[in-house]
């Protein structure tokens, strides 16, 4: 039986609470810990299975709590490494949320802690936890659609003025950055899961929409790919990331030598003409029906989102084996992020990877160097409503 520790009891450790829930039988929640006592009674009262757990108003006081095995950090991202690495230097196997860190200095730093302590850490994506996407990532594995030319990531989101109005969001500091760390983080992990990281990164990085936050709340990046396995010389990757997309549609989709796949699932193939013009669609339907049957061949998972990820977490503590999101995948995702933030700021194409004596190695370095759209306004504690986490990609 391995006993939780949830760190930070806000909107999001719901997920984590639902997703321990479902394995009664290999796990149970021992420890509550929130800066804010109210917050944590909210939790009890919205998980009444929790009334009887310990409670800590700081993650310092539950390091030596031996009955806490593993924890969950549910904090805002600002606080992320130094809870992570408190808690791996106390034995602790650690499940992180989204981002990894703020900056790839301290991705590295929790990456050193985890080594040390050889407790399992992970970083939340539980997007890859989701049927379209593990598929998708699977009819790239099988080579058929060719070398990729071209990924179209669009990660198209929507928060209205008053979501900067939450204390720790809309600065540099708290926050972290803008839409691009903290929404296009998912789809920005799955472009890194699935091509690797590019060798060069242009950008925009913008506010149109929330004049009261310092961040950015609409990013675009193009992104030049190196010849590999997976990717043609030349290919091109565009990232926009946002939060001021109506209808929140997301999607990825690759562009191969053979043919174009997605996430919703959508097929197209061409096949030249002797001019170079495509020849009529009947002559791709073969190849298509191919790639539809691959699709639906893979069996369900047996659990998705969080729920995938925590399996995933309890399977690797139980088997000594390392989780499918480690510390490496959630510190390419930063390094990718950084690059769009250093590309956008600098005005200039940026070569990856980025090299530690880099001022956007360092979150303080990013902070003096990103524009502050605007100043922030108000700073509310808590903010009610439901939250929802991006598309099922159904
Ligand atoms: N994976 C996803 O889809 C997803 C969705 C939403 C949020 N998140 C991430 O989850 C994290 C939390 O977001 P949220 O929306 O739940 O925020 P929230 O403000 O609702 O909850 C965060 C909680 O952490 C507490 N807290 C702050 N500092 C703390 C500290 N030092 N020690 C203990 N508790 C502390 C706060 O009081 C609050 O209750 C962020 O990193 C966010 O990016 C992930």
């Amino acid at each position: 039986m391995i006993n939780v520790g949830i760190i930070g009891t806000g909107n999001i450790s719901r997920m984590h609470i639902q997703g321990y829930a479902a394995f009664a039988h290999r796990c149970k929640i021992t420890a509550l810990v929130d800066v804010y006592p109210e917050k944590i009674q909210g939790c009890k009262k919205d998980f009444p299975f929790l009334s009887d757990v310990k409670v800590y108003t700081s993650h310092t006081d539950m390091l030596n709590d031996k009955a806490v095995d593993m924890v969950s950090i549910c904090t805002p991202p600002f606080t992320h490494a130094a809870i992570a690495i408190d808690c791996l230097n106390a034995g602790k196997n650690v499940l992180l949320e989204k981002p990894m860190a703020a900056s790839l200095a301290e991705c590295d730093a929790i990456i050193a802690a985890a080594g040390k302590s050889g407790r399992v850490f992970s970083c939340i994506a539980q997007n890859r936890f989701r049927d379209p996407i593990t598929n998708l990532k699977r009819v790239l594995d099988s080579g058929k659609i060719g070398k990729v030319v071209h990924a179209q990531i669009d990660s198209h989101w929507w928060r209205g003025r008053s979501y900067y109005d939450l204390w720790w969001r809309g600065t540099w500091e708290k926050e972290g950055g803008g839409c691009t760390l903290n929404h296009a983080v998912h789809h920005i992990d799955m472009l890194g899961w699935m091509l690797g990281l590019p060798v060069e990164v242009s950008a925009i990085i913008s506010n149109a929409a929330h004049d009261n936050a310092e961040v950015e709340d609409i990013s675009i990046a193009v992104m030049r790919y190196g010849e590999s396995d997976r990717t043609a010389k030349g290919a091109l990757a565009q990232v926009t990331s946002s939060v001021i997309h109506h209808g929140e549609e997301q999607q990825l989709i690759f562009q191969g030598e053979k043919a174009r796949i997605s996430a919703p699932w959508k097929v197209a193939a061409s096949i030249a003409q002797p001019n170079g013009f495509p020849a009529e669609s009947a002559l791709s339907a073969p190849f298509i029906a191919e790639l539809d049957a691959l699709y639906a061949s893979f069996p369900p998972l047996p659990y998705s989102g969080h729920t995938g990820q925590i399996d995933d977490m309890l399977d690797a503590i139980e088997k000594n084996s390392a989780p499918l999101i480690g510390g490496e995948d959630g510190r390419r995702t930063i390094e990718l992020i950084s690059s769009i933030y250093k590309a956008g700021a600098e005005g200039r194409a940026v070569s990856l990877p980025l090299q530690p004596d880099d001022p956007f190695y360092t979150a303080d370095g990013i902070r003096k160097n990103v524009p502050r759209f605007y100043q922030k306004e108000a700073v509310i504690q808590n903010l009610s409503g439901v939250i929802t986490v991006g598309s099922n990609f159904q």
